[in-house]
């Protein structure tokens, strides 16, 4: 492992004004997103709709550091025939890649899921690095409910964090290291700060024993947010100080960055409470986005899945990456948003 590259490509990651572009739905999961826009889910869909992202030269350099790929798209052409992943690369961000399998039942705790992907690992990860991946995603899903989680369900998928982040970083691959306590629920705020903090203690734990070095990874954490279904709401600065409480209490200093994911947050709250959280400044990490829905929900919508919408999909991605990268800064304003509507 050299620890000063991997420092390198996670301070890359988390550059000034900058974040990631999480890309890596599962098949099922596009299927999803293209069942709302009405659209078939077929492989040259899948990858005209990437590309579409991918060749947004100005957001690409300006506001995206980096692309989580799922495995069908690292591999894939696109239309011209040059591979995705070198129209990532000439745009300046580098091409990550999701590694884990998915979520199975955890066994004895029902109601709960363990990530499952790590058995070979090992055998993989040398192939995307050679596909020109230099950063990886793994993601722990803990779910909150009357009982749950279990401390079997946090130890588990903290444990298996720490073993993907390993075998990461001895392929020379930076991990993003992605806990994420779901918003699914009736939960208070507080229950989501109480849950947070214990899969952050015990993440960061067993990353200690697995000897993974905290300069050269990524936090992918949730916000402190109250879940869906609760009567409780949060303000922007709510959110903001009670996330930077609990990373500040759970995040060792040594880590280069931590770039959120937006959970089913709306694309403006993703960006006020982000922007929030920098305007408190003062931070011994970068703070950053990983979106996934907070960057692709409008330009999902405004292509529809139809050619001669390419234009306003891509004008659309890049104002949120605008907006997002501005976030980064604590720079957003509001009416930043009105002005492009
Ligand atoms: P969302 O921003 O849509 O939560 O997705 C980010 C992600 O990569 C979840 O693993």
């Amino acid at each position: 492992m050299n620890l000063d590259d991997l420092n390198k490509v996670a301070k890359a990651m988390v550059a000034p004004g900058k974040g990631i572009l999480a890309a890596d739905e599962s098949t099922g999961t596009i299927g999803k997103r293209f069942d709302a826009i009405k659209t078939e889910n077929t492989e040259d869909n899948r990858r005209d709709y990437r590309e579409l992202m991918f060749r947004t030269t100005e957001a690409m350099k300006n506001n995206i550091s980096g692309v989580i790929l799922y495995d069908e798209t690292i591999w894939q052409k696109a239309k011209d025939g040059t591979p995705l992943v070198d129209i990532i690369k000439k745009a300046g961000a580098l091409p990550g890649i999701k590694v884990d399998e998915g979520i199975k039942p955890l066994p004895n705790s029902p109601g709960e899921v363990i990530t499952i992907g790590l058995d070979k690992l090992a055998d993989r990860l040398p192939k995307y690095y050679e596909q020109g991946a230099r950063f990886a995603k793994w993601r722990a899903v803990i779910d909150v409910g009357p009982g749950i989680p279990s401390y079997d369900c946090i130890h588990a998928n903290a444990h298996a964090l720490a073993r993907y982040a390993a075998l990461c970083q001895a392929a020379q691959i930076v991990p993003i290291v992605e806990p994420e306590v779901l918003m699914d629920g009736n939960h208070d705020m507080d229950a989501c700060q109480k849950v947070t903090t214990w899969i952050l203690k015990e993440t960061f734990q067993e990353l200690f024993y697995a000897k993974v070095a905290l300069e050269g990874i990524v936090l992918k954490p949730n916000m402190i947010v109250p879940g869906k279904g609760s009567k409780t709401r949060a303000t922007v600065e709510e959110v903001a100080q009670r996330t930077v409480d609990v990373l500040k209490n759970c995040v060792p200093g040594a880590v280069p960055g931590i770039a959120f994911l937006s959970g089913g947050q709306t694309d403006e709250e993703a960006t006020a409470n982000l922007d929030a959280m920098n305007k408190i400044g003062g931070l011994p990490w970068a703070l950053t986005f990983s979106y996934g829905r907070a960057l692709q929900a409008a330009p999902q919508k405004a292509w529809g899945g139809k050619s001669e919408n390419v234009a306003a999909a891509q004008r659309a991605f890049m104002h949120r990456a605008k907006m997002n990268g501005l976030a980064a800064l604590g720079q957003w304003k509001a009416d930043l948003e009105k002005k492009a509507a």
